[in-house]
């Protein structure tokens, strides 16, 4: 088998899944395509029914004198969404954006890399295709946040209670530990441990090098542990399914679907006062916000309805003739977290290939967060190890669909499918080059322009480089030479053979093998762009609250601090128009234990 039959796989699955989502199995989950008027009128309307924008629509329509508007481009989540062993089969679908960066050395960017941006296009945004990790990042990572906007509301002891607030953890062994403190229970968002047993037996092994941590969310931020996932009673944790799903029946929550937002429209005093859209294709129409429009389109197409809206750096717009609203640094400041990959064989007859269990990951998975300067607290990088077993295409698949590498690279990988492999996904938390989002014309129906940055501060590849180098030490340890454990050679054009110990072949395997994490963000950063309220500057009644508003990247995979910020966003909200709730409803959670389907 070669690469080009694995990836001819998938797209028969994806062919055969796409039939199955004409039948609409799931629609009766969610809430119903709202009917609007021309000119209709609401209290919010937020623009995008994402990880974030989900969340802020839902928990303002818990004022019943709120009258909310959701309004997303995608529809309700397929089934391949909910079950959350498929979701490899969501990317470059009518659930993606389809999005990629620019090529490297284009006219355009000097630092970029061709990277497929896959975002959702759906209800539920990037929580109803991401990889389902629940991470939250370190304490320390939040002081950034809280340096940009001038304000301790955003550093971590301010955060916490909306990580808790949002979190069901059904893991009996940390509600039994010290972790306890660091978690919910009565939140929307269920989140499940990993507990199989070659997980277990393989942190033992990265034993020998790192402290093994029952859970990396709580006093400590470096060490290995098994992984948590956004995953509760078999269902993948989207926004759409915890939050819209769950209130369908709130009367003054309208969610409506297949709906792109094109421009945001503003009085005479450059007050956002409502929006204009294009509702099923076709149809444009005006919708009006008596209160507030709030922007959570994600960290690509954010930055890009500000700027067609006159919102952004006005050299930028007024070369597209954009009339300038308020001059901002918008788009800039593009963050990701760039990976490369590494994977061992081992002979481990062990680890077996077992039926799929269609409620979970399909591969036992546990990380590892890292610090290559002693002394410090955070680590510096991540590595996500899976295990795989024999023949398993997983890996290829992962290499030549998802990441789009190189088919030589996912060759490699595909015939080190003999044995037992590890494969690792090593982030770099912490990057120091920045990328920047701009617009291609003044045309909505255009997609961005976006220049990844990649490597264009020449610390990152270093880091990465040394942090590789750092991960492979476990190829020394008892247990991975008991199991003759050596490293597969990805035959990286231009790298010689793969060689554990010299710095110059690591080098060159991180610009090779690489790629992105998907954790795009930035653009919009509170402090430059958005003052420490998620206020735009310069203009009024516009917020945005997404991934954008990140000024800096937390360690870690970005979905829970998404919905915690957007947690904090509503409460902002509700407080700046007086009208906090005093007590958050825990009555509420209880109905959606009940399983789906
Ligand atoms: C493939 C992939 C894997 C990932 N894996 C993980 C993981 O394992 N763990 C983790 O923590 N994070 C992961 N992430 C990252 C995480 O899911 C995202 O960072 C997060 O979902 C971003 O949330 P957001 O609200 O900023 O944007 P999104 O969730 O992308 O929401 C934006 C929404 O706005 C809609 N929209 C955009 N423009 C318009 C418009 N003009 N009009 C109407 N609607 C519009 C979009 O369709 C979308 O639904 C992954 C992301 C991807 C893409
Ligand atoms: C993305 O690409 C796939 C495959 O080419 C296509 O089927 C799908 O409709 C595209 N998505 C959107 C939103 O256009
Ligand atoms: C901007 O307007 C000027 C004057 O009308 C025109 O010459 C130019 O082509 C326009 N530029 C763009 C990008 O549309
Ligand atoms: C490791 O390799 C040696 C030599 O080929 C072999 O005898 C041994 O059985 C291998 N170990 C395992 C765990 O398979």
């Amino acid at each position: 088998m070669d690469v080009s039959a694995v990836l001819a796989a998938m797209h028969g699955t994806q062919a055969a899944l796409a039939v199955l989502s004409a039948l609409a199995l799931t629609a009766h989950l969610f809430p119903p395509h709202a009917q609007v008027a021309d000119n209709e009128e609401f209290d919010f309307i937020v623009v995008g029914a994402g990880s974030a924008g989900a969340v802020v629509a839902e928990r303002l329509s818990e004022l019943p004198h709120y009258n909310v508007l959701v309004i997303e481009a995608g529809g309700d989540p397929p089934i391949e969404s909910l079950t959350p062993s498929l979701y490899t089969y969501l990317a470059r679908t009518a659930y993606d954006w389809n999005l990629t960066s620019e090529e490297e050395g284009s006219a355009h960017c000097a630092a970029s890399a061709h990277f497929p941006l896959t975002s959702g296009r759906v209800l539920g945004g990037g929580s109803s295709l991401n990889y389902l990790f629940y991470v939250r990042g370190a304490p320390a990572d939040y002081d950034a946040w809280a340096a940009a906007a001038g304000d301790r509301a955003w550093a971590w002891p301010a955060l916490l209670p909306y990580f808790l607030r949002s979190e069901s953890l059904r893991s009996e062994t940390l509600l039994r530990s010290p972790a306890a403190r660091y978690h919910g229970t009565a939140g929307f968002h269920g989140v499940t441990r990993e507990a199989r047993p070659e997980a277990v037996r393989y942190l033992r092994a990265f034993g020998e090098l790192h402290d093994v941590l029952p859970d990396i969310n709580g006093d400590r931020s470096l060490g290995y542990t098994l992984q948590l996932y956004s995953i509760a009673d078999g269902v993948r944790q989207t926004t759409a399914y915890t939050n819209l799903a769950r209130c369908k029946g709130r009367t003054n929550l309208h969610v409506l679907k297949h709906t792109v937002v094109t421009e945001i429209l503003f009085d005479e005093l450059n007050n956002a006062v409502g929006v204009k859209t294009v509702v099923g294709g076709d149809r444009v129409v005006t919708l009006r916000a008596r209160r507030e429009v709030v922007v959570s389109a994600g960290a690509l197409n954010t930055p890009k309805l500000l700027m067609l809206s006159g919102v952004g750096p006005r050299d930028h717009l007024e070369s597209l003739n954009i009339t300038v609203r308020s001059d901002l640094p918008v788009g800039h400041n593009y963050n990701d977290h760039i990976v490369t990959f590494t994977s061992v064989e081992l002979d481990d007859d062990e680890v077996k290939d077992r039926p799929v269990d269609p409620a979970t990951q399909p591969l036992p998975a546990f990380t590892g967060y890292v610090a290559l300067h002693s002394g410090q607290t955070y680590p510096d990088y991540q590595a996500i190890n899976y295990i795989v077993p024999k023949r398993s295409p997983a890996p290829a698949q992962f290499c030549a669909f998802a990441l789009s590498q190189d088919p030589s690279i996912c060759q490699s990988l595909l015939e080190a499918s003999r044995k037992t492999t590890l494969l690792s996904v090593i982030a770099l938390l912490h990057p120091k080059s920045r990328g920047r989002v701009s617009l291609r014309s003044a045309d909505s129906a255009d997609p961005p322009r976006v220049c990844t940055g990649t490597f264009a501060h020449e610390d990152d590849a270093e880091t990465l480089a040394r942090a590789a180098q750092d991960h492979l030490r476990v190829l020394e340890t008892a247990e991975f030479r008991r199991l003759n454990a050596s490293l597969v050679d990805l035959r990286l054009r231009g790298c010689g053979a793969a060689d554990a110990r010299s710095r110059e072949y690591w080098r060159c395997h991180v610009r090779r093998a690489r790629s992105t994490m998907f954790h795009y963000s930035g653009t919009c950063a509170l402090g430059a762009v958005l003052d420490a309220r998620l206020r735009v500057r310069g203009v009024g009644r516009l917020r945005v609250a997404d991934a954008s508003a990140m000024p800096a990247l937390v360690g870690g995979n970005i979905n829970a601090p998404v919905i915690a910020l957007a947690e904090k966003a509503a409460d902002i909200i509700k407080e700046d128009h007086a009208a906090v709730s005093s007590a958050f409803d825990f009555s509420s959670i209880k109905m959606f234990a009940a399983p789906l389907y």
